[in-house]
C-alpha cells in the first residue's frame, strides 16, 4: 500500500470496507434546488450543505478513507448572482471560523486549493490560519476546493513550471507525467480513487481534471443536503467491488 506522501506513515489499516477507497473527491452538488424545493433561498441550502461537510468528514476514519477532497466553489461560480456569491464567501468565512478548533482537535489536516488571488483576505487569513493549526495533524486530510478550476489550476501550473524553464531550473526534456503534477496545487496529494457528483448531473464540471484521469466515478441522485455518512459508506462498499485496470488487461 501506498505510504502517506507527507508523512511517510503507512495508511490506517483495517478500516472501511474491502479494498475501499482511500481518496475520495466530491462535488456537492444540489443546494440550491434542495431549498428552492422548500421554498427557501438557495443560501438556505448552502448552509444546510455546509452542515453536511462536517458530518462526512467524521465518518471518514471509519470508512478508512484518508484524504477528502470536496469542491466548495469553482471558478465559474463567480457568474451567480452577487447575493448568492457574498453569501457563500460569508459563510465560508463563518464555516471557517466556527469549524477550525473542531477541525484541529480531530486530527484533520486541513488545506485549499485553487487561486486565491480573487478572494478576500478576510477569507484568506482565515485559510492560512486554519491550515497552520491543522498542519500538524496526521488524520483524515481534509482538502476545500475554493475558488477552484481544474483548468486554471493546470494553467497556473503550466505558467510556474514555464518560469523554472526560462530560469534554467528545468530542462524542457525533462517535463513528462511525473513533473507536471508537481506543479498543480494538489501536489501533496495522491490521486482521487473514487469522484462522487451529488444531484443527479453527469459532469466533472472542471473538477480535478489532471487528478481524475482513472478515478472511479459515482453520480447519484441524492442532493448534497440529504447526504449521509450511510450513503457514502454505501459508495466506498461499492467501489470495493470495481476491477481498476488503469489501461491494462487483467492476466
Ligand atoms: C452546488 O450546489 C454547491 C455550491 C456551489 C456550493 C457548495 C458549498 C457548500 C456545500 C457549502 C459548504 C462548504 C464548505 C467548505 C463550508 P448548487 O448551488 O449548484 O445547487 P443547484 O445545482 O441545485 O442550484
Amino acid at each position: 500500500m501506498p505510504k502517506d506522501p507527507d508523512t511517510g506513515a503507512a495508511p490506517d489499516a483495517g478500516t472501511g470496507p474491502p479494498n475501499g477507497p482511500r481518496h475520495v473527491a466530491i462535488i456537492m452538488d444540489g443546494n440550491g434546488r434542495w431549498a428552492e424545493a422548500k421554498g427557501r433561498p438557495r443560501l438556505f441550502g448552502h448552509h444546510a450543505g455546509a452542515r453536511r461537510v462536517r458530518e462526512v468528514v467524521e465518518a471518514c476514519p471509519k470508512l478508512g478513507i484518508k484524504y477528502l477532497t470536496i469542491f466548495a466553489f469553482s471558478t465559474e461560480n463567480w457568474k451567480r448572482t452577487q447575493t448568492e456569491v457574498a453569501g457563500l464567501m460569508s459563510l465560508f468565512r463563518r464555516y471557517i471560523s466556527k469549524e477550525t478548533r473542531a477541525l484541529a482537535s480531530r486530527n484533520v489536516r486541513v488545506r485549499f486549493i485553487g487561486d486565491r488571488v480573487r478572494l478576500d483576505e478576510k477569507l484568506t487569513s482565515l485559510m492560512d490560519q486554519l491550515e497552520r493549526e491543522t498542519a500538524n495533524n496526521d488524520g483524515v486530510h481534509l482538502t476545500v476546493a475554493l475558488n477552484y478550476g481544474g483548468r486554471d489550476e493546470v494553467a497556473r501550473a503550466t505558467r510556474r513550471l514555464a518560469m523554472d524553464v526560462a530560469n534554467g531550473k528545468l530542462d524542457p526534456q525533462d517535463v513528462d507525467e511525473e513533473t507536471l503534477p508537481k506543479y498543480l496545487d494538489t501536489h501533496v496529494l495522491p490521486d482521487p480513487d473514487l469522484v462522487i457528483r451529488t444531484s443527479g448531473e453527469a459532469r466533472i464540471s472542471n473538477f480535478l481534471l489532471w487528478q481524475s484521469a482513472y478515478s472511479e466515478y459515482e453520480f447519484i441522485e441524492t442532493l448534497w443536503p440529504d447526504f449521509t455518512a450511510e450513503e457514502l459508506g454505501r459508495l466506498c462498499t461499492s467501489y470495493g467491488t470495481r476491477d481498476r485496470r488503469f489501461g491494462a488487461v487483467k492476466t
